[in-house]
């Protein structure tokens, strides 16, 4: 497959392909056409719609006040920007909280927006609703760790499974996703040796973010990648735009082309952006 200029959208089966072969996998979150195009550009293999555009759209404090509408809008732009991605939309706050049958009619209008898969947040608690839409044909990216939209029950965005039990939580967590049928996860803001650990436990595709490197790929937050606006991340965030600018670089395209060709060859994430 890499040998060929791919002219279709990538599927699951493809990215499953790509993990078992050792190719890291990119995933870059997007919410408009415009950027859609560029990421399609730089051979980025899937965007997230992700619920971040409550911060980085909409200019909110947080993400819980994303509505499914919103994401359904965003979805729609991507989907007519971009060609070759594989398209994850986030079910947002209230929209999977709820019961198996109502998240599942969630869903639909999620796909029927051009999603091909959706991302839920949530870990053991999320089992029996992951298993009602993987069983009813949604694919499910699950995401564990830091997951903002409990902010208010974690008390803050902070590093999650540092210590022994609740790293051990977060593993039987993530083999009952993956047992509810699960093909990507999300593991967002946890020491590297635990996200090695899950790597190597679990057989769905692992994608981190502040997960350390051992993961089948990564994900970031375009806009925190672009460094827009301009100010201090998270510590799992390369200013990109920076580093393409060092490099000769002048736009958006040589950025996200820069982030697929670290991400790709393993130079991303270094201990830098990692957790101990
Ligand atoms: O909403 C989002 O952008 C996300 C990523 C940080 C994984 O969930």
């Amino acid at each position: 497959m890499s040998a060929q200029v791919l002219t279709r959208r990538l599927t699951i089966s493809d990215l499953q392909k790509k993990a078992i072969n050792n190719e890291k996998i990119v995933m870059l979150t997007c919410y408009d056409a415009s950027f859609a195009k560029v990421l399609d550009m730089a051979k980025v293999d899937c965007i997230l719609i992700g619920d971040s555009l409550g911060n980085v759209i909409q200019g909110k404090d947080s993400t819980l006040s994303v509505s499914l509408d919103d994401i359904i809008y965003h979805t729609k732009c991507v989907k007519r920007g971009c060609q070759t991605p594989l398209i994850i939309a986030d079910m947002p706050f209230g929209t999977s909280q709820v019961s198996p049958k109502k998240t599942y009619e969630n869903a639909v209008k999620l796909l029927a927006a051009g999603a091909n898969m959706v991302k839920i947040e949530g870990g053991e608690e999320m089992v029996a609703t992951t298993a009602f839409l993987t069983s009813r044909g949604i694919p499910v990216c699950s995401h564990i760790g830091l997951t903002p939209q409990s902010v208010n029950t974690l008390g803050g965005y902070k590093v999650q499974g540092r210590d022994e039990s609740a790293a051990a939580k977060m593993k039987q967590s993530a083999l009952a996703l993956q047992d509810a049928g699960a093909t990507m996860i999300v593991l967002e803001a946890i020491p590297s040796a635990l996200g090695e650990e899950l790597s190597k436990i679990l057989d769905i595709i692992t994608i981190g973010i502040g997960a350390g490197a051992a993961t089948d790929g990564q994900v970031l937050v375009l806009q925190d990648m672009l460094n827009i606006p301009p100010g201090k991340k998270a510590k799992f965030v390369k200013n990109y735009m920076a580093a393409a600018i060092a490099n000769g670089g002048t736009d958006v395209l040589s950025a996200v082309e820069l982030a697929v060709k670290e991400i790709k060859n393993g130079d991303f994430p270094s201990a830098e952006y990692s957790y101990n």
